[in-house]
């Protein structure tokens, strides 16, 4: 059995897409398992840049078969966007390699209205949603009226549609919100969704039996351990588990499948965030303008699906060893750490000051440390280019001191370099 995962150890964004495009050359099914398309992970290859918000990353390699597990909310008219545009980028598309699960929820154009007006409602205390929906989709799924992915092969999928739309339109009048046309957005749902009926399969069973035969499966999460429901920093976060064990129920696999399992956990060589909530290593100087970036390059810090710009930070060693912890991972993948060349001097947080006692670990949860003031260890930066380099010894010192450094701070080992965007780019360990 090889099942690995690959997690984001912060608030999303860590380059997640790029490094299951990496892995899944040895993998045989790549799946995804929570969350929608409020994810957003990129892909690079050659002179393709792919943006992947439902379909899973792997599915750039033609030999790869491409799961989407009962975890997630699957918008269909997203999901059959993505496929068209996969497709005219050169990606075979069909129900032989692209099988979603029949309990995935569905997210409707009702969802997508009520996540924009409950943020209107909270005001100055809004999260900061991608909008897509995904709140509310989670909401109807937890209150045992949501529809899902089975749905659309019932004769009656038309009359709930309508019903639910109906129920929609009435929290949205309660928030004074404009009203869907019920009608009209029925039929142009029905019209999508019947597309996707062809793609529905008991994945939970593939994967296991593939499990069984020793076929490996790689499971790619969705935005970051800090955006955990129950372990992010709650209320900012989103509406999925995303720590590793959801790997497990968003695919409907037993914990035998994890026993040897791989979770590796993707940081950022620093810290961003989109969206609202605590980040205590935010920066907001010359150096925040150095690590986001203009816009100018695509890797620049401006969200995928959004376009947002990213709020951004030096690298929080507590919030990673919190990852660590909870997500229970067994290697680390730094991302980016071509962007801080050409810094003369690094910061790393290595503890927070709370109450005039220093600190190592979240005595809570991550929503406690909106209390929390970092404390700082500076390391000396490097001047070289590293996107080129491919082993260790040709890394700078300083860079490897910054990573062992990283490393020691998680008491994780680190597996993976990446030090740019393509596919190349990266240094095994
Ligand atoms: P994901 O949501 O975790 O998959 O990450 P995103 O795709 O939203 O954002 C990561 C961005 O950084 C993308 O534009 C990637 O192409 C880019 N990227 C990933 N790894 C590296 C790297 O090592 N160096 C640089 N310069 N860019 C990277
Ligand atoms: P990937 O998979 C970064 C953030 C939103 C907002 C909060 C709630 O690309 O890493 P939601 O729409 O989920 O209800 O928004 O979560 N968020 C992400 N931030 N990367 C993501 O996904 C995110 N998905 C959601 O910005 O703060
Ligand atoms: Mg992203």
């Amino acid at each position: 059995m090889s099942l690995n995962i690959v997690i984001g150890a912060q608030w999303g964004d860590e380059g997640k897409g790029r490094i299951v495009d990496y892995l899944a050359a040895g993998a045989d099914f790549v799946a995804r398992y929570n969350g929608g398309d409020n994810a957003g992970h990129t892909v690079n290859v050659g002179n393709k840049i792919f943006k992947l918000h439902l379909v899973p990353s792997g599915i750039v390699h033609p030999h790869t078969t491409a799961v989407m597990g009962n975890g997630m909310v699957i918008n269909p008219r997203t999901l059959i966007e993505e496929m068209t545009a996969l497709r005219s980028a050169g990606v075979s598309i069909a129900p032989q390699r692209l099988h979603i699960s029949p309990a995935a929820h569905l997210i409707t154009p009702a969802h997508r209205a009520l996540d924009n007006a409950n943020e209107a409602a909270r005001g100055k205390g809004k999260i900061g949603t991608t909008g897509r929906g995904i709140g509310p989709a989670y909401m109807d799924k937890a209150s045992r009226r949501g529809l899902r992915m089975a749905d659309l092969l019932a004769p009656d999928f038309r009359d709930k549609l309508r019903d639910h739309l109906l129920e929609a339109n009435r929290t949205l009048g309660l928030l004074t919100a404009p009203e869907l046309e019920v009608d009209a957005e029925a039929e142009s749902y029905l019209n999508q969704t019947s597309r996707l009926a062809l793609y529905i399969r008991d994945v939970a069973m593939e994967l296991s039996l593939a499990l069984k035969q020793g076929q490996s499966v790689l499971a790619e999460g969705a935005q970051g351990t800090l955006l955990d429901l129950d372990h992010g920093t709650y209320p900012f976060v989103t509406s999925s588990t995303t720590v590793a064990s959801s790997a497990l129920t968003g695919l409907g696999l037993g914990l035998d499948a994890a026993r040897d399992a791989r979770v590796m956990g993707v940081t950022k060589a620093f810290q961003t965030r989109v969206g609202s909530g605590p980040f205590p290593t935010e920066i907001k100087s010359k150096a925040a303008e150095r690590l986001r970036g203009t816009g100018k390059n695509p890797w620049d810090e401006f969200g995928t699906t959004t376009g947002r710009p990213r709020r951004v930070g030096w690298l929080d060693g507590v919030l990673l060893r919190y990852a660590v912890r909870v997500n229970g991972l067994t290697d680390l993948i730094i991302t980016k750490l071509d962007i801080l060349s050409g810094m003369s001097k690094i910061k790393l947080c290595t503890g927070y000051t709370v109450n005039n006692a220093l600190i190592h670990d979240l005595p809570g949860g991550a929503d406690g440390i909106s209390a929390c003031a970092p404390d700082y260890e500076e390391l000396p930066g490097w001047t070289e280019d590293v996107t080129h380099v491919r082993k260790w010894k040709d890394l700078p010192k300083k860079a490897q001191k910054y990573l062992e450094r990283i490393s020691a701070l998680a008491e994780t080992p680190i597996k993976l370099v990446s030090l740019g965007p393509e596919r190349e780019q990266i240094l095994e360990l």
